[in-house]
């Protein structure tokens, strides 16, 4: 599948990288795809990822990652252009934190009657947009390994054709099948599922190494 991942941060070079080793096309996204660093990311990555303009990333992809801080997303948005995400699969990683003080955990800017998910759906109402990755921390996002086994990956959003491209892209990584929250309004609560994430991040001496599992009998 050719995708085009939309960010250059430690999320979309993970996906992206993790994506091109499952043998597909990929493209990562960013302002300049000409600057040395992501241009010596595509060499570390190989199997032929590429790096191009959000623009170019965002109409090279059948199906779209978005990975960028959510004071920008608004601006790559209207970057990539939003009839490149038309009847696209968009898998939306992102959690919309304020600017960070330091030594203090993150909050979230909007929550309880809206989300980060909800916002990027209404802005790209042609597109079909699943919440996904967003409760895990980069390092752990390909071949999640733990042990006690697995985590799981819960996602959301409002096309079931869509959240189907979603899951076979989350197994493929590694992960077992994705937990469907529903539509992409749950994102109201993923998104402060991520703050718990992170707060025991916070908590824990920021290693990183802990994810979500739902346990069932
Ligand atoms: N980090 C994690 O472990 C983790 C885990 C789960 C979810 N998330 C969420 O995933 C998302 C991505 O996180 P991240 O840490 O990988 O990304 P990040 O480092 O915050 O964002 C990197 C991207 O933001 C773009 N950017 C920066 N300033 C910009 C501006 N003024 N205008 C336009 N674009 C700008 C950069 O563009 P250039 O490429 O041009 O520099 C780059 O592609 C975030 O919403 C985060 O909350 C993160």
């Amino acid at each position: 599948m050719y995708i085009g991942v939309l960010g250059t941060g430690d999320v979309g070079r993970t996906l992206a990288a993790g994506l091109a080793t499952r043998g597909h096309q990929v493209m990562i996204g960013t302002r300049d795809p000409t600057v040395a660093r992501v241009q010596e990311w595509c060499q570390q990555a190989g199997h032929g990822a590429q790096a191009g303009t959000f623009a170019a990333a965002a109409g090279f992809g059948e199906a779209l990652v978005l990975a960028v801080g959510w004071p920008h997303v608004d601006q790559v948005i209207a970057l990539a252009q939003p009839t490149n995400f038309a009847a696209k699969t968009v898998l939306d990683t992102t959690n919309p934190l304020l600017a960070e003080t330091p030594g203090q955990s993150p909050v979230l800017a909007v929550g309880h009657t809206d989300s980060a998910g909800e916002h990027i759906q209404r802005a790209l109402p042609e597109a079909r947009v699943v919440k996904a990755f967003n409760i895990v921390g980069h390092a752990h996002m390909v071949d999640p390994s733990f042990p006690d086994g697995r985590p799981d990956m819960f996602i959301c959003g409002d096309d079931a054709d869509a959240k189907t491209v979603a899951s076979l892209l989350i197994e493929a990584l590694g992960w077992p099948p994705a937990i469907d929250l529903g539509g992409i309004q749950m994102a109201r609560y993923l998104e402060p599922m991520a703050m718990v994430w992170i707060t025991h991040l916070y908590r824990n001496g920021f290693n990183g190494n802990h994810a979500f599992k739902l346990l069932r009998k």
